[in-house]
């Protein structure tokens, strides 16, 4: 099957196979051609270039992209798509006065969707979470970073990291899974961290391994959750199996998580609405992606991650959506890009780059996602006629998508 775009007014985020990431002033680059073509055999990107040097071609389709833009579809580095329920009743009161730490130790927050989660079969999780994948299908995402976390007993965790293996196995879209046994402390524990710990390695890790559920290994290091030290050991532990660290760090203090996940090789640092006076200075001598999360800031009030002083250091950053029921119930990568350049002044061109490439690298699937490349899988985004690529995030809010096609299909 071969899908031909035609006359694309602007093609985006067109790279060499070689780039994997970009940083700093890079981030502000997005190579491009305009009046483009681009050609889809089967599920793969086969070839692009300038209209006027497109020879004849035998297709099975040809679309018109004429006043549209095409730019690989967004690489979401950090959901926990799958949960059960919702948590509206803690919105209300956060409206009411209560604030996100008031709740959570009140027994709602994570524990809370624990408590739904374990009561929910695994075949009405899947049935709920489907849902919410099909929706950012639509939105245009086309790779996923899936995370447990809310099930926080043996049993629970592993039904979540099945139903992302299910997910993962009927939908097109990319898919990497996380296990974040470490997400909150459950009440059964509530005196007995230790115990709980000692659970995560001796019991969930070894049977999360044995049935192969997840490439990824995730802690909320924060007060009031998990320590430094616990982050350390749940990280030594999980090297055994061959888990990558992708972390929760600095999302309301900076309590030295950024240093515990570079020393660990993590992939990913994830959220940094908070700096320490350091945490620059470790990630600029590793290769851990550094990770914002602007639509939890911009629910929960909480300040938004310093992008300019990232950026403007040399660090590379990458967007994703945090998709939960409790700090973030959306999966909009479009209002992400968006509120990225409204509220952490990045502009539309390192916006762009942080959530395809640069999220690519924060899942390890950059040698196939994240840019406009030959021989990268064919996971594009047809935009309506827009005047320029700046006007996607300039008018929020608004579904800027014609089509997306996933895997060389439309969804
Ligand atoms: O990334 N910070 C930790 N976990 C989620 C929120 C969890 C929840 O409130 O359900 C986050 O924001
Ligand atoms: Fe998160």
């Amino acid at each position: 099957m071969a899908i031909l775009l035609q006359n694309i007014s602007n093609l985006l985020q067109v790279r060499e196979q070689h780039i994997r990431k970009v940083s700093g002033i890079e981030m502000n680059e997005l190579p491009s051609i305009k009046n483009g073509y681009l050609l889809i055999e089967d599920d793969t990107i086969l070839d692009f270039g300038k209209m006027e040097d497109l020879g004849s071609i035998n297709t099975d389709e040809t679309i018109d992209c004429s006043g549209k833009i095409v730019l690989p579809t967004w690489c979401d580095s950090h959901t926990h798509i799958v949960y059960a329920g919702n948590r509206e009743q803690e919105f209300v009161d956060r409206i009411n006065g209560l604030t996100y730490e008031e709740i959570a130790n009140r027994g709602g927050g994570i524990l809370n969707s624990a408590k739904q989660l374990q009561a929910t079969s695994e075949d009405e999780l899947y049935k709920q979470s489907i849902r919410r994948i099909e929706e950012v299908m639509r939105l245009g995402t086309g790779a996923v970073e899936i995370k447990s976390g809310y099930g926080l007993t043996t049993e629970a965790e592993l039904k979540m990291l099945r139903v992302i293996k299910r997910i993962k196995q009927d939908f097109p879209l990319k898919v990497k899974a996380t296990f974040l046994g470490a997400h909150a402390l459950p009440k059964k524990y509530k005196n007995d961290k230790a115990a709980y710990l000692d659970l995560i390695i001796n019991d969930m890790l070894p049977k999360v391994a044995k049935e192969e559920l997840a490439q990824f290994i995730d802690v909320f290091c924060e007060k009031g959750y998990f320590s430094v030290d616990d982050t350390n050991r749940i990280l030594s532990a999980s090297k055994q199996y061959h888990l990558i660290p992708k972390i929760h760090v600095n999302q309301f203090n900076a309590i030295g998580g950024i240093q515990v996940g570079v020393e660990h090789q993590a992939l990913s640092v994830d959220h940094l609405e908070v700096l320490g006076n350091n945490d620059l200075e470790f990630l600029k001598k590793s290769d851990t992606m550094p990770v914002a999360l602007p639509s939890c800031s911009y629910f929960l009030g909480i300040p938004y991650t310093p992008a300019r002083t990232i950026i403007d250091c040399g660090l590379p950053l990458a967007l994703a959506t945090d998709y939960n029921p409790g700090s973030t119930p959306s999966g909009n990568m479009n209002f992400v890009v968006s509120t990225a350049c409204i509220k952490m002044k990045m502009t539309p061109e390192e916006a762009i780059n942080a959530a395809t490439i640069n999220g690519a690298y924060a899942m390890g699937i950059e040698a196939q996602y994240g840019s406009v490349t030959r021989g990268k899988k064919a996971n594009l985004i047809i935009t309506k006629k827009v005047p320029s690529y700046a006007f996607l995030p300039y008018a929020f809010g608004i579904n800027h998508i014609d089509k997306v096609l996933i895997n060389g299909r439309f969804v």
